[in-house]
């Protein structure tokens, strides 16, 4: 390929930032605690990129989702002055830094919601989606809210509808109106003369609808509630084509800034019919650097379904796109408690060997997982306060130390969200000094993803094995590695003839070598990354 970009070598980590480390005593996470953990983030696990989950002015009804102010900070998390510091120590360190960008949809507080909704021939009524009632009252059409219930609010002074695909504290911008799409850019400027060298574009394929808000289809596969949101196919309500054309403008304002320093954007993008998925980044490769892949953190944890997505998204994408992939985030379970310790430790190396950019979620590195979270202390307003739901369980404090709240906040305050019992053990402190530890794994795997080009940007080439075991090979310049995992809890043995084993890292971390590759014996649970010599 021709000289990588730093998101195309690098490693992405995202910071929930409520989350992470709270030096002011609110139990809340902020800014000036992230910076005060650059030393961590460069030194302990050499990431190259911070994402950071929405940090500005927000009424908070979904954490930070909701913005009511594009371009500050809200006081929860510190200020513009803190932000800079931030900025400038990871730069200092050689890191960028990407911020999210929450596009579909503002806070009903934002003040352009405020002037929209206040009459119907507000400059800014167009700035949102309004519509008229049908002849009964009724919403304008049948689009559900992913958060559950109808996606339409009706405002009684002034008699219409509008749309929120979310929350109903969070109505959907229209940029089919220029004035916000030219807003919404200048927030894109705003940002990158601050020093942003990417953004996270948040529901990215929500922004552009039918024009003519046509109902949604029944979704025939569905059994459930018939007003749920899955009781539907979504063929209206996001993803319309002119959304192409808007990205492609959208790429061209990060591209005036690139020339000083390259800009990026990565998209939230919920799609897994991948030809689709894949136009996303323009046929000319003019759109979006990277929509997310989400393949491998959705359906069952099999050797098939990791192959038939890394097959299909290398089969998908142009030869000068480049992939990449994710295992955790804010919005879904934590990966060790979806797969268990043992297999979250073979996801880690699949995820860290594959070709195209990792994206690390905060925490995943410990093997931090879910934490029940008792009703009265539910936050997330996407849950409707039922245990269990909600993405409360996977936001909770980052584990630093074993003392009180995991060294998280001061002792006499109460964290956001209740700390993991577990933290006396999985915690940054403890597995610093075990060399045995996820921590320790993730951290020697990152250093050798760094230190061959082959791993971080080589050829990607599958090899046929047996079920329940994934393997392939990564290459560049006579540099090879073979990468074998067992995804199952029992012994699998694989044959690959022809190639003489040379340095091996066991997701175990207890074994350098093998004693040969045919066969090659894989413990339960086991990943190897193995040197090919002479390759
Ligand atoms: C995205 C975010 C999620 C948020 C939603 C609405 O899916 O990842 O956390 O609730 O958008 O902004």
């Amino acid at each position: 390929m021709t000289q990588p970009l730093w998101w195309q070598s690098g490693v992405v980590y995202q910071i929930y930032p409520r989350s992470y480390l709270d030096t002011d005593g609110d139990g809340i996470g902020n800014i000036a605690g992230i910076t005060e953990k650059v030393g961590y983030l460069h030194d302990v696990l050499r990431v190259d990129a911070v994402w950071l989950s929405p940090f500005f002015p927000s009424p908070m009804a979904d954490f930070g989702y909701d913005v009511s102010n594009y371009v500050d900070v809200d006081p929860q998390f510190g200020s513009l002055a803190d932000f800079d510091a931030l900025t400038a120590a990871l730069h200092g360190r050689g890191m960028k830094i990407i911020i999210d960008y929450v596009i579909n949809h503002t806070s009903d507080r934002h003040p352009w919601f405020v002037e929209s909704r206040s009459s119907r021939d507000n400059p800014r009524r167009d700035w949102y989606v309004w519509a008229d009632a049908g002849p009964d009252g009724s919403p304008p059409n049948n689009w559900q809210s992913i958060f559950g219930g109808g996606a339409w609010e009706r405002d009684e002074q002034t008699g219409q509808y509008y749309l929120h695909s979310f929350l109903k504290e969070q109505p959907d911008l229209n940029w089919r109106n220029p004035e916000v799409e030219a807003a919404m850019f200048d927030v894109l400027r705003f940002w990158m003369e601050r020093g942003v060298d990417g953004f996270r574009i948040d529901a990215a394929h929500l922004i552009m609808k039918d024009p003519a808000m046509r109902n949604n289809p029944p979704n025939p596969a569905h059994t459930g509630a018939p007003d749920e949101y899955d009781a539907f196919l979504h063929p209206h309500d996001k993803g319309h084509e002119d959304i192409h054309a808007t990205f492609r403008r959208l790429r061209s304002v990060l591209d005036e800034y690139s020339e000083q320093s390259p800009r990026m954007a990565v998209a939230e993008i919920h799609i897994f019919d991948w030809p689709v998925w894949a136009s996303y980044y323009g046929s000319d490769l003019d759109e979006i650097h990277m929509p997310f892949n989400f393949g491998l953190l959705f359906g069952p944890w099999t050797s098939e379904t990791v192959r038939t997505v890394v097959d299909s998204v290398e089969g998908a994408i142009q030869p000068d796109a480049w992939p990449n992939y994710v295992l955790g985030n804010h919005d879904v379970s934590r990966l060790a408690s979806r797969l268990g310790t043992e297999q979250a430790r073979v996801a880690t190396m699949l995820l860290l060997t594959l070709r195209g950019t990792p994206t690390l979620y905060y925490g995943d590195e410990l093997g931090m997982q879910d934490v029940p979270i008792p009703v009265e202390k539910l936050q997330d307003p996407a849950g409707h306060g039922v245990p269990g739901q909600g993405r409360d369980a996977e936001r909770t404090p980052m584990q630093w130390t074993s003392g009180p709240h995991a060294g998280f906040c001061p002792p006499n305050v109460e964290p956001w969200l209740p700390v993991s019992a577990d933290a006396d053990r999985v915690n940054v402190e403890v597995e610093r000094n075990d060399p045995r530890s996820m921590l320790t794994l993730t951290a020697r795997l990152l250093s050798l993803r760094r230190s061959s080009p082959a791993l971080a940007l080589g050829a990607y080439r599958p090899r046929e094995s047996e079920d329940g075991t994934v393997v392939y090979e990564r290459e560049a310049d006579g540099e090879s590695w073979l990468i074998a995992l067992n995804l199952t809890s029992d012994p699998r043995t694989v044959l690959l003839p022809g190639t003489k084993p040379g340095q091996v890292l066991s997701t175990h971390l207890d074994r350098e070598s093998v004693d040969g590759l045919d066969p090659l014996v894989l413990r339960p649970n086991e990943g190897l990354v193995i040197q090919i010599e002479g390759a």
